[in-house]
């Protein structure tokens, strides 16, 4: 057959012309990275995230994320920089980071595909009783949970940073610590925000001539900003540790001077308690959601199980195409967030103690059988979820920070004291702040905690058990690479601010800095109240209320340190919500 020879058109070839030039234009002017890369370089991004190639620490101290990023720059990897951070911040922000305190490392090195999960959470000390807490009415005493010698239960803290850098960091203990001593021996200057953080607690903390002596000046005058804070006593018991490791203060002379505190004051750690503290090792729980593996907190925290129970339930709804904040996207994460929160009140305490039904609860079939009663355009009334209950609010404080170092590792951590500042006791002589987290404990079944959660026998009060937490350190994964470490303070609000920078980034394509910027929203079951922060438009709140929903506008709600890494980039956010943080990478 003769190929018939199509006559030149002037026309036609600039047709073709102008949809092949624009595609070659692209391509050559774009670089490749641009086209894959993150919506972090859109200059249309309302909130830039810090940006870096090799390794990033993001916490809510600055002198943390560089004493930590110093690490990486030095070679040592994401635990030498977490713990070096870690110990720091026991220093520069002993509002939540005071070696008298718990918390929850999780840890994912891919060279080996392991992922470990550091439990250090505080345990009930042995001569706890919940008859304790009570009042004359047996009524649950929110003064001696909070506030008193016994609210304090024995610290995990320096077995947890000790263990995690013994069995996976590079560096020697001495090392991580240095930053500390320094910084609790010259001090460093006071800024408006610590000033302001301990003029909230001073009342509380009159009660102990101890922490006064050291938060304030002589007549408790507050510090003005730029003033040294000087933490002579906690810079000696950073150097015990230094030189004798942890047993200097789970056995020698630090463990002296609690248990000798304990026994003059009342309090109920003992010698043999703080000896027989263990951290442990134990394997995170894992899900998945849209494609991305989830690595999260096990029991004895809630924090994991909710989040991928939560997770499983939202991947039944298309929330990209309900849009962020949009009412369907709201009314649907709402439902499932009391639906988890539910389970949390009953299913949830230490494994050591209970038996907790991990595996059904993360399960995808169970999530679903729990999404199919949402009622697509009406709240359920939390009271046909189970019987009602109301929740005080007190200040909080926890911490989280995350890291990520150039092979990849990656590491979250969220510790705490609880409140703010912990029970406001420092013991004599050690610079070392008391946690108050036995109120975490639900001491009498149905009484709302500090943060109006509930709980019944899985988190009853035990003798050498670690109470419920909601602490939430997670790492995501994309292709078996970390892509999303992140965590948050912020009480009960810990788990809902985790879920929600997830589905900011995978459901929402937000970068991280928008992710972690962007109005949140809560609701935990009991009381019946859907919270939003200020921001949240007027008509949504109206379609919400008339949904059935009470809803209450007011506090900011958490404080993420978030790191997503996408190809050689690594992107980090500090929560605008707490001043005084830091993204920092090289
Ligand atoms: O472990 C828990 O869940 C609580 N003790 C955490 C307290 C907290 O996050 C306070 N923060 N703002």
């Amino acid at each position: 057959m003769r190929r018939l020879k199509k006559k030149f058109s002037p026309i036609r070839f600039i047709q073709v012309l102008s949809l092949i030039f624009p595609m070659i234009l692209f391509l050559y002017v774009t670089p490749v990275s641009a086209v894959e890369a993150y919506p972090a370089f859109d200059p249309e991004a309302r909130f830039h995230p810090a940006f870096a190639r090799q390794g990033m620490v993001v916490s809510e101290s600055v002198y943390a994320t560089r004493a930590g990023l110093e690490v990486l720059k030095e070679g040592g990897n994401a635990v030498d920089a977490a713990v070096t951070a870690g110990f720091t911040m026991a220093v520069t922000y002993p509002r939540a980071g005071s070696l008298g305190g718990g918390g929850f490392m999780l840890i994912y090195l891919p060279g080996t595909n392991e992922a470990a999960a550091i439990d250090y959470r505080e345990k009930a000390p042995g001569a706890a009783r919940s008859s304790m807490y009570l009042n004359e009415k047996g009524e649950v005493d929110g003064e001696k949970s909070r506030h008193g010698m016994i609210a304090a239960g024995v610290p995990g803290t320096v077995a947890g940073l000790a263990l995690a850098l013994d069995k996976y960091g590079t560096i020697t203990l001495e090392r991580a610590l240095r930053p500390a001593i320094d910084l609790a021996e010259n001090g460093f200057p006071a800024d408006e925000e610590l000033i302001r953080s301990l003029s909230r607690v001073k009342e509380r903390m009159k009660a102990s001539p101890e922490s006064m002596k050291i938060f304030f000046k002589d007549g408790g005058e507050s510090y003005a900003a730029g003033e040294p804070l000087i933490q002579k006593d906690l810079g000696r018991t950073l150097r015990q540790i230094a030189e004798s490791g942890p047993d200097a203060f789970y056995e020698g002379a630090v463990a002296e001077k609690i248990t000798g505190f304990m026994k003059e004051e009342g309090g109920l750690i003992t010698k043999k308690d703080l000896a027989s503290y263990e951290a442990l090792v134990r394997k995170p729980v894992r899900g998945s959601y849209r494609g991305y593996d989830i690595y999260s907190m096990p029991p004895p925290s809630s924090g994991g199980v909710l989040l991928i129970e939560m997770l499983n339930m939202l991947e039944g709804f298309p929330l990209g195409t309900y849009g962020h904040n949009s009412t369907r996207t709201i009314h649907v994460m709402a439902e499932c967030m009391k639906l988890a929160y539910a389970d949390r009140s009953m299913y949830l305490g230490d494994p050591d103690f209970v038996d907790v039904p991990v595996s059904r609860l993360i399960s995808k079939d169970y999530a679903r059988g729990l999404s199919a009663g949402i009622d697509p355009e009406r709240a359920t009334p939390s009271d046909r979820i189970s019987p009602g209950g109301t929740a005080p609010r007190e200040g909080g404080n926890t911490t989280h920070f995350s890291v990520i170092d150039k092979w990849g590792n990656a590491v979250s951590n969220t510790y705490t004291l609880n409140f703010s500042y912990g029970s406001g006791i420092t013991v004599p002589g050690t610079g070392i702040l008391l946690n108050n987290e036995m109120d975490d404990f639900s001491i009498t079944p149905g009484v709302p905690n500090a943060y109006g959660l509930t709980g019944g026998e899985y988190n009853a009060l035990a003798p050498g058990k670690r109470m419920l937490s909601s602490m939430t350190p997670t790492i995501v994964l994309r292709d078996g690479k970390p892509f999303l470490i992140t965590g948050s303070v912020g009480g009960s609000l810990i788990i809902t601010t985790v879920l929600q920078v997830l589905t900011n980034v995978i459901d929402f394509g937000m970068n991280i800095a928008e992710a972690a910027y962007a109005v949140r929203v809560h609701h935990q079951w009991l009381p019946d109240e859907l919270r939003t922060e200020r921001g949240l438009n007027a008509d949504t709140i109206r379609l919400l209320s008339d949904m059935g929903y009470s809803v209450v506008t007011g506090d900011t709600m958490g404080s993420a340190q978030s790191i997503v890494k996408i190809g050689d980039y690594i992107y980090g956010t500090t929560d605008p919500r707490r001043p005084g943080g830091l993204a920092e990478g090289y």
